[in-house]
């Protein structure tokens, strides 16, 4: 969920949404603002998108200088305009972002006391809590401080209150805030992207720490209530919501931005007039380092997965990788000395976050490699490998992918030489290869037919697999990522080789099968997947440069991707089954760059 404040100079409902669409990524299931008019608490919401909320606000306008705004995504109650946010009480209003893990206990004690819930949701708690400690007498400050000390999980909320129209209380436990200063106003939100069209002056709170924000300044305190300094940094977030250009969803733009970023990415790292790898210093020593710890959500952590079969492929160290959720709760043991690598476009994703401060308590020196340079995890990290794939605005993810095995494969090459796995004409033909990535994208970008024809066999589909061995495996689970994300096609990624061990027994003829199988050493093994495939009646699509004539078996279509070195493959593979799942979606008149049910980025657990 997004969270939003102003104390303002004028009314702030027209200055909320336009922070909260910044905030969509974060959620989109519903959104809400509140403000203090004449000394009353008043709020409108709206189930779906912001431009609901936008609907109603012209047709019931909220005035006020003094306002919070929320974009949900739902975790307690389903995403009805009853459960959205700000949720309030006469006295208190409250914008929450997190799990108040505690809620039921509150609200048994609350409701006992008689304090009656219209909602489903854990932030009600919240707002009950500190209109208990008002109705016992406490003033505002006192009475927010005291429910905060009540309050377990991970949470971020904006608080105002009734009468009180310069006073905002914010207070942050596992999830970012930033405090923004204005000239005579204040501004709270949940990054500083959502602040940046109003100022860049920002202050991120810490853990534990709460502010009293007023229109003059923000005071801030730690845990403990004792006052602190967090210092004022420039934000260097950019404001520009980029638009569509002449393409009709963002995550087409962002297909065809590829070349382009990827570009960006790898001068980044690579010394191309030397075919050399440079990545900054990460603080340790890449030829000792014993073991590499990869961890990620969702996309993000596809691509960790192809870098782990870089890493061990080109550098020969062991990689562990798990997926954020997990790693962090199997208490894991991590090596002595090891690097911990956390792969994330937003920063911001929660799993990922929490599992980075596991390792950091673990003794693992942490390297992340993020698209938001000001976000938590690039902020919490002892060395950043940026992404340059500019804000990426479609759920599903692409350029940022992408990008991320472009730092990927810098840093394999990188640590490959620091360990003398690889010699400098190894390196040099490595980093050649890499050079090469954007011009064939771009040659797989300019005749989209062959993936709208396609789209009328998926979209008849009820289940869709997807195969692949070696390199091409992560790439075959993030091709059913894609497809079930955006056409909710029900799709599963497979290595090729374990077909045989159960899920063959779903093919038949009704079951469209996706190899992604370019051509180097292992394309032999797969093909006899395939025809295990075909042997049972599936409809093959074949991605490869391999001559269908190799195949030896009828293909339901051939998707051809150009020659290229073996290391690059994955980044090449990317390309046809982003667009087989895009063309599928459109095709299926789905929300292309807001599908249901997901966030861009999820800042709960
Ligand atoms: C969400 C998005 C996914 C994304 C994942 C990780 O679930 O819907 O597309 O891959 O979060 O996000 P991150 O920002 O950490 O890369």
């Amino acid at each position: 969920c997004g969270i939003v404040g102003i104390l303002g100079g004028k009314s702030v409902a027209t200055d909320l949404v336009d922070a909260l669409r910044r905030l969509e990524y974060r959620g989109y299931d519903s959104a809400g603002i509140a403000t203090v008019e004449n000394g009353h608490l008043d709020r409108r919401r709206a189930e779906g998108k912001l431009r609901n909320l936008e609907t109603r606000l012209i047709a019931e306008p909220l005035s006020g200088r003094t306002g919070i705004g929320h974009t949900r995504w739902a975790t307690h109650g389903r995403p009805i305009e009853r459960n959205a946010h700000p949720h309030m009480s006469a006295k208190v209003s409250v914008v929450h972002n997190g799990i108040i893990e505690n809620f039921r206990e509150l609200k048994e004690r609350l409701t006992a006391k008689g304090h009656v819930f219209e909602t489903d949701t854990d932030t009600e708690a919240v707002v009950h809590l500190i209109t208990d400690g008002m109705q016992n007498g406490l003033d505002s400050i006192s009475a927010v401080r005291e429910a905060l000390d009540q309050l377990r999980g991970a949470f971020a909320l904006g608080i105002i209150f009734a009468g009180e129209d310069d006073l905002m209380i914010a207070a942050r436990q596992g999830s970012p805030l930033a405090i923004g200063h204005g000239r005579g106003e204040m501004y709270l939100g949940s990054d500083a992207i959502a602040l940046a069209p109003f100022t860049d002056a920002i202050t991120y709170l810490e853990e534990g720490d709460w502010a009293v924000m007023r229109r003059a300044g923000a005071e801030v305190f730690d845990r403990d209530g004792a006052p602190v300094t967090r210092p004022l940094v420039k934000s260097v977030a950019s404001s520009l919501l980029v638009d569509k250009g002449n393409h009709r969803h963002f995550m087409a733009k962002e297909i065809h931005e590829q070349p382009e970023v990827i570009s960006h990415t790898l001068s980044n790292y690579l010394d191309m007039a030397n075919g050399r790898v440079s990545i900054p210093d990460l603080g340790i020593d890449l030829a000792t380092v014993p073991r590499v710890t990869i961890s990620a959500c969702g996309t993000a952590y596809y691509a960790g997965l192809v870098g782990k079969y870089w890493i061990e492929r080109y550098a020969r160290v062991p990689v562990e990788i798990d997926i954020a959720s997990e790693l962090r709760y199997r208490e894991a043991p991590l090596p002595e000395g090891g690097l911990a690598l956390f792969v994330s476009q937003s920063g911001e994703t929660a799993d990922t976050l929490a599992t980075l401060r596991y390792a950091r308590a673990n003794g693992q020196r942490i390297a992340s490699i993020v698209n938001v340079r000001t976000s938590t995890i690039a902020r919490e990290s002892d060395a950043v490998l940026p992404t340059l794939a500019g804000p990426e605005i479609g759920v599903a993810s692409t350029k940022a992918f992408t990008c991320q095995l472009s730092a990927l494969a810098c840093l394999a090459i990188a640590l490959g030489r620091a360990r003398g796995a690889i010699s400098e004409e190894q390196e040099q033909e490595l980093v050649s290869a890499l050079i090469e990535v954007p011009r064939l994208i771009s040659t797989m970008l300019v005749d989209e037919t062959p993936y709208v024809e396609l789209a009328h066999l998926l979209s008849k589909a009820r289940d869709v697999l997807y195969l692949g061995r070696g390199l091409s495996y992560p790439l075959a689970l993030e091709g059913a990522l894609k497809l079930k994300e955006i056409s909710y096609i029900h799709a599963e990624g497979y290595a090729a080789g374990e077909l045989k061990h159960g899920p063959i027994a779903l093919i038949d003829e009704a079951v469209p099968v996706i190899v992604v199988a370019p051509e180097d050493d292992l394309l032999e093994k797969t093909i006899s997947n395939v025809q295990e495939v075909a042997a049972r009646g599936g409809q093959i699509v074949l991605i490869s440069n391999a001559d269908p004539e190799k195949i030896g078996c009828e293909l339901a279509a051939h998707i051809k991707i150009p020659d290229a070195h073996p290391l690059t493959y994955p980044l090449i593979s990317a390309v046809p089954v982003q667009l087989l799942a895009y063309h599928t979606a459109v095709l299926m008149g789905t929300d292309v760059d807001q599908p249901r049910n997901l966030a861009k980025s999820v800042t709960v657990e």
